[in-house]
């Protein structure tokens, strides 16, 4: 069986890349961001204060997080229910970015994460696959952009969905969120000091999917 475990910052098309080679490679993909904006809008749903770690901790206990598959997408499942389309908010993804900082949140979803490696070759993204939940992944990739890159990108999605878009905010936003994901204690957003590292600042999705495939290709 083998793992693929790409990591990186928000924005810089991890989940449209690993989609496109689970794809390719008939793998299972498995984002683990999308867990822990389940467990931040359990969070948000039930008024915890994203600062307040005892409230948090108690809340955990009241989580259970699941995944399935319909049609070859994740679907998230948040105290059995299916809560896939209330996790793609930016209000959610900042608190999943704040909650995640805790202990109790990351080991929620750590017996999870690796159990799913062992049932299938699986593709899984997220911040700490490479150095924390899959140590020994077959392939280990550190996707990146520039904050500017990321800001544009994530622009160009608002603007194209007919909403309104600041890009100078978006780019603010992307540097906390980086921050955040960085500089917490447990598990933190790094480069596995033997993953790949990929800056698609200036490639196309295509051509990252090219470098990466024939990457696995190597080493299968
Ligand atoms: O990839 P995303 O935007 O859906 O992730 C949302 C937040 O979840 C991200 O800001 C940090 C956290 N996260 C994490 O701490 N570890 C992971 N493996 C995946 C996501």
């Amino acid at each position: 069986m083998y793992s693929i475990a790409i990591d990186g910052p928000a924005g810089a098309g991890k989940s449209t890349i690993a989609k496109t080679i689970a794809k390719k490679l008939e793998f299972v993909y498995v984002d683990t961001g999308a867990m822990y904006r389940a467990m931040a809008l359990y969070f948000l749903r039930n008024d915890i204060d994203a600062s307040d770690e005892d409230a948090i901790n108690e809340a955990c206990k009241d989580i259970q997080v699941s995944i399935t598959y319909e049609d070859g997408m994740q679907q998230v499942l948040l105290n059995g229910e299916n809560v896939t389309g209330f996790i793609r908010t930016e209000e959610v993804g900042n608190m999943a970015s704040k909650t995640s900082a805790y202990k109790t949140v990351r080991a929620t979803l750590l017996d999870l994460q690796r159990d799913l490696a062992k049932t299938a070759n699986i593709l899984m993204d997220g911040r700490d696959i490479g150095t924390n939940v899959l140590p020994n992944a077959d392939l280990k990739i550190y996707l990146t952009a520039s904050s500017k890159v990321r800001a544009k990108r994530r622009y160009d999605e608002l603007i194209e969905k007919g909403e309104n878009a600041d890009l100078e905010q978006i780019e603010e936003d992307i540097i906390i969120r980086d921050k955040q994901d960085m500089e917490r204690e447990i598990a933190p957003l790094k480069k596995a000091d033997d993953a790949i590292l990929v800056d698609s600042s200036d490639m196309s999705i295509e051509q990252v999917v090219t470098v990466i495939v024939a990457a696995f290709e190597e080493i299968r």
